[in-house]
Order: C-alpha cells, then sequence, then structure tokens
C-alpha cells in the first residue's frame, strides 16, 4: 500500500491542475472574511482594500467572499459524484465606524454551496478550547448592550448528489476496510466536537504556525476517516502549514494541497517525514483506546459477540470484521512537492493466513505488547 501527496504553490481559485471528478473528499479551511489578521490577502484586491478603508464592513464582507466562491465553484467540477466538503470555518465579529457586528461567515458559505447544488449533511460545531477567548465585552455587565463571546467555529459538510457507490467486490472490500471502531462512531459523529486538543505539530516557525491558523491535526485526521475510504484523494485548495496532507498520510489516503504562500514549503516537507511517525502513535492510541474500551465492557459483563478477522481482537458489530488500520513506514520525496508514503499491512490484507496484533501497539506505560492478549 503507498499513498501519493502533491503540494502547488498556486492559487487555487484556478485548478487546472486537478482533473474533473479526480477527488473524493475535501477538508479545508479558508482565510476568514472580515477577521483582521486576513485582511492583508484580501486587501489585495483593490474593491476590498477601498471597502475596508470607506468602512464600508458589509461590502468588505460580501466582496471577501466572493473571492472564496471562486474556489467552492471548483469544487463542484473537481469532486466525484457522492463526494464530500468538510469547511471549517469560524465567524467574525468586528468593530466598524463604531458598529459592533457579526459577520456570518459560515451562513454566507453555507448558502453559495447550496447555490451551486451540494447537499448539506448535519454540520459539526466545534467548540475551541481557548483559555482566551476574544471577548468584546460591549455594555459589560449591563444590559442590553453586551456581546455573547465566539468560542466555536463550524465545520460544515456538503455532498455532491447522492450517496457514493461502491460498486466492485475490491471496492467494497476496501470499504469494510476502512471502517472504524464502534465507539469512535459514537464520538466522532456527534455534532458538538468538545474534545478536541490543539494538537500542534512540533516542526517549523512559531511564528508561521501562527500567521497561517492551522486547525489541530485530530480535526483533519477524523474528517478524512469518517468521510473517505483508504486510497482514496483529498483535495484542501488552503493548506496553510500542510495539516490535512499530514493526517492523509496517517489515514492511507492520497492528496492534493493548493496554497498561496511558499513560505509554508520547507516547514510542510519537513511536517510529512514527521508526519510518519505522529500517524503511527495516533493508531496506536486507536488500538489502545479500543483495547481500554473493551476491557471495561467485559469488565462490566457484558458479551462482546464479533471478532476481527485480521487482528483477532473483539469488537462491537459485524461491520468492524475487516477493519484495518495500516502504520505509515516510510517516506520518499519523488520530485519537487511531491511525496510518496509506504504502509505496513496486516497479513491477511495481503491474503496471508491471519496474524495478531500489529508489532507497534505496544503500551506506551509498560512497553508490553498489550492489545487483547
Ligand atoms: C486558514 S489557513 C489554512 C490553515 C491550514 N488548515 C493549516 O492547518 O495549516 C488559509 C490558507 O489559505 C491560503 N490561501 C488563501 N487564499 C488562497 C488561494 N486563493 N489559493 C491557495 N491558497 C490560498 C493562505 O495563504 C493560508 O495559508
Amino acid at each position: 500500500m503507498v499513498s501519493n501527496h502533491r503540494v502547488w504553490f498556486s492559487d487555487s481559485k484556478k485548478m487546472t491542475n486537478v482533473a474533473s471528478e479526480s477527488v473524493h473528499l475535501v477538508v479545508t479551511s479558508p482565510p476568514y472574511p472580515m477577521i483582521e489578521m486576513w485582511d492583508p490577502l484580501f486587501k489585495k484586491q483593490v474593491a476590498i482594500n477601498e471597502a475596508l478603508v470607506r468602512k464600508r464592513g458589509p461590502q468588505a464582507f460580501e466582496l471577501m467572499h466572493q473571492e472564496l466562491d471562486r474556489v467552492w465553484d471548483e469544487l463542484v467540477r473537481v469532486l466525484v459524484p457522492g463526494g464530500i466538503a468538510c469547511i471549517n470555518i469560524g465567524d467574525a465579529t468586528r468593530t466598524i465606524d463604531g458598529e459592533f457586528a457579526l459577520y456570518p461567515n459560515h451562513s454566507r458559505i453555507l448558502t453559495r454551496m447550496l447555490q451551486l447544488g451540494f447537499t448539506n449533511m448535519p454540520n459539526i460545531l466545534w467548540r475551541k478550547q481557548t483559555n482566551a477567548p476574544n471577548k468584546f465585552m460591549g455594555s459589560g455587565m449591563m444590559p442590553p448592550g453586551a456581546y455573547v463571546t465566539l468560542e466555536h467555529e463550524y465545520v460544515l459538510i456538503f455532498r455532491k448528489g447522492g450517496k457514493r457507490l461502491f460498486k466492485t467486490e475490491k471496492e467494497k472490500i476496501n470499504r469494510r476496510q476502512s471502517a472504524f471502531f464502534w465507539e469512535e462512531r459514537n464520538q466522532w459523529f456527534s455534532d458538538v466536537w468538545m474534545d478536541l486538543k490543539g494538537t500542534r505539530q512540533k516542526t517549523g516557525d512559531k511564528k508561521l504556525r501562527k500567521r497561517s491558523g492551522a486547525y489541530p491535526f485530530e480535526l483533519a485526521y477524523r474528517l478524512i476517516s469518517m468521510f473517505s475510504v483508504m486510497g482514496d484523494t483529498v483535495l484542501d485548495p488552503f493548506l496553510g502549514t500542510g495539516t490535512t496532507l499530514f493526517a492523509a498520510t496517517a489515514a492511507n489516503r492520497n492528496c492534493f494541497g493548493m496554497e498561496l504562500d511558499k513560505a509554508f514549503q520547507s516547514m510542510i516537507e519537513d511536517g510529512i517525514e514527521q508526519a510518519i511517525e505522529q500517524g503511527s502513535r495516533r493508531i496506536t492510541d486507536r488500538f489502545e483506546a479500543h483495547d481500554t474500551f473493551i476491557r471495561a465492557r467485559e469488565a462490566a459483563g457484558k458479551t462482546i459477540k464479533h471478532t476481527n478477522q485480521v487482528y483477532g481482537f473483539p469488537v462491537i458489530t459485524r461491520q468492524e470484521k475487516e477493519l484495518i488500520i495500516p502504520f505509515p513506514t516510510t517516506f520518499q520525496k519523488t520530485s519537487t512537492n511531491e511525496y510518496r508514503v509506504d504502509y505496513e499491512v496486516p497479513a491477511v490484507a495481503t491474503g496471508d493466513k491471519p496474524i495478531s496484533v500489529p508489532k507497534k501497539v505496544v503500551s506506551k506505560k509498560t512497553g508490553q505488547l498489550k492489545l487483547f492478549n
């Protein structure tokens, strides 16, 4: 098993490099209109600069979104039928000319995506854990002019057309192997994510990371695991520091990334190498969490009916019987901004005899092979 990754340092309003119907999933976070840190980028468009100079908030908001619309328009073309787009976006609050207002980015993007013919799936509210929420106090303790603080962002989820079809036997097997654990489903498919820790990558220039507005690895890893299968192609048209690409590496998906700012190039390259280790750690955590979950259920006297055919451990549902989670092993730069990652595949998946648990699933605490022994 291998995955291939490619980064273009170009404008995603023109996706000429990306073939029609070649992308299975989009996971992305655009620059947020009306959030000051993104003003310099939007202001390159003269009309937007003028609107801000003239203190016309709603006009600047609309013009900034018209820039993003050009990227959303391309998604219709590049996604396969049944492909999914996950867009992480936060609303903005801003005082312009003495007038405080909310600029509802999520609703403007949602409206555009519906106009383009996408179907909206239930969205996720990401409750951001922050020590210092950006509080606009307004009238402070006095009604009615005090303002609610924004402490969440959205992950808007759209599908192109009806359900994706898996027609051939090979496609069906791959889909079953791409399953997640029952207990993961219960957590991941909640519409409020309270538990996402800001898994910060250790690599790279801290200032650059801050300027990028990067999202946590786990956000991208979860969405990729939830809405695509192994071997799929994931696109991030606003790649930034490369988080989506690192998560795709960990999840055995291919990835295309587009990014305007070449300053991220070395950070992405360093990051993809580190993503092998980060991915292996995340996969080990998944196996360990499953072990803990199963042991707790057994201790509570509950019977567990099914066994995973590859690893030989108990699972709750029939759908998890063929689940595999390959470990990324090696990384290779194949050309400028192109990378290949290899994976260790469990023996059953290659047609050999059933094996026990992968070697790498070693308890961090005891150093022992801990799982289901
Ligand atoms: C919110 S950041 C994405 C952060 C990313 N999710 C991460 O984890 O690092 C948005 C990124 O989009 C890039 N960008 C903005 N407009 C773009 C465009 N038209 N084409 C390609 N990249 C663009 C910006 O330079 C910025 O790095």
